[in-house]
């Protein structure tokens, strides 16, 4: 299988995103868990993830804390969407399993150093302010990492925090520079994709079906999830970001997207933290990422189902 280190601020959309890659073990071996201040705060983060691992039975996935602030900036959090806990919906218990000694940066560096090169893939979920410390502490482990997916930023589509930035770039724009910058192979999963996955009733419907405790939480956990989007846009469900990430790892043909630039906003007050795709390449740039477009949300949702059945 696919070795994997998940990065993450949970987050109800990152945990649908941990749920599929705990249901897709034949083809994906997570290394660790590392997570970051980003939708509440990183006591919070830290002890939901370790609530996910423990919801699905996973008291082996190796949990370790990172980042507690973005590199430069105040943490903004979004407890608007996610909740006081940032898992708010069903009622789990508190975690018992502990988070691993040592800094998720460390744990990041050390092993892209120790497995082979081009062997670890990094998925992140949240702001990049881990990922973007093990880059500046460890320079020589960008070009070990196999390939970086992340959700994060918006082109076409606007922004979810500003109308310019989408909320994981925001929190951390300084940390996404360095990571855009930093040659590493990147897959970007922006808005434009995400808002075209609605968690519509016909949808959270059949993961309910599945049955299993897993499953269950996983639908209260979206249907506290997408009030928001239903009370303020009145739209069919809420759009469901981080399993995005995942799923291109398991069925990359979902998704259709285009090579090209990326640079982040880090000075201007109005668009900071603003993905400038160069989408039309009107630039000579140099291309940075593979920036996605379009989603087959049918086979995604599909995809979804079939992993958390197996849970
Ligand atoms: C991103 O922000 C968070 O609120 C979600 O978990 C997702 O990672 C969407 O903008
Ligand atoms: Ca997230």
């Amino acid at each position: 299988p696919r070795k994997i280190i998940i990065d993450t601020d949970p987050g109800q959309d990152d945990a649908a995103a941990i749920l599929l890659a705990f249901g897709s073990r034949e083809e994906l071996d997570v290394l660790g868990i590392t997570t970051v201040a980003g939708n509440v705060p990183l006591a919070l983060t830290s002890r939901n993830a370790r609530i996910v691992c423990e919801l699905c039975n996973r008291r082996d996935v190796k949990v370790f804390a990172g980042a507690d602030a973005p590199i430069k900036r105040k943490l903004v959090t979004a407890e608007h969407v996610h909740g006081k806990t940032g898992l708010d919906g069903p009622e789990l218990p508190e975690p018992t399993m502990a988070l691993q000694p040592g800094h998720a940066a460390d744990f990041i560096i050390e092993t892209l150093r120790s497995e082979p090169e081009g062997a670890v893939t990094l998925c992140t979920l949240g702001p990049l302010t881990n990922i973007a410390l093990a880059f500046q502490k460890a320079p020589d482990i960008v070009g070990r990492v196999r390939e970086l997916v992340m959700m994060g930023g918006g082109f076409f589509e606007g922004g979810n925090i500003t109308p310019a930035a989408e909320f994981n770039i925001y929190v951390d724009p300084e940390a996404a520079d360095v990571v855009f910058r930093s040659g590493v192979p990147i897959v970007m999963m922006p808005l434009d994709v995400t808002h075209q996955l609605l968690t519509r009733k016909d949808r959270v419907a059949r993961i309910a079906a599945i049955g299993s405790a897993p499953a269950k939480a996983m639908v209260e956990m979206l249907e506290f999830f997408e009030r928001f989007d239903i009370e303020k846009y009145g739209s069919d469900g809420g759009p469901l970001h981080d399993p995005t990430v995942v799923a291109y790892l398991l069925k990359p043909e979902l998704f259709k997207g285009r090579e090209c630039n990326v640079e982040i906003e880090i000075t201007s007050e109005l668009t900071v933290g603003m993905t400038v795709v160069d989408w039309w390449h009107v630039t000579d740039r140099k291309s940075n990422a593979k920036v996605m477009r379009d989603v087959d949300a049918d086979g995604f949702f599909a995809l979804l189902t079939e992993r958390f059945a197996r849970i």
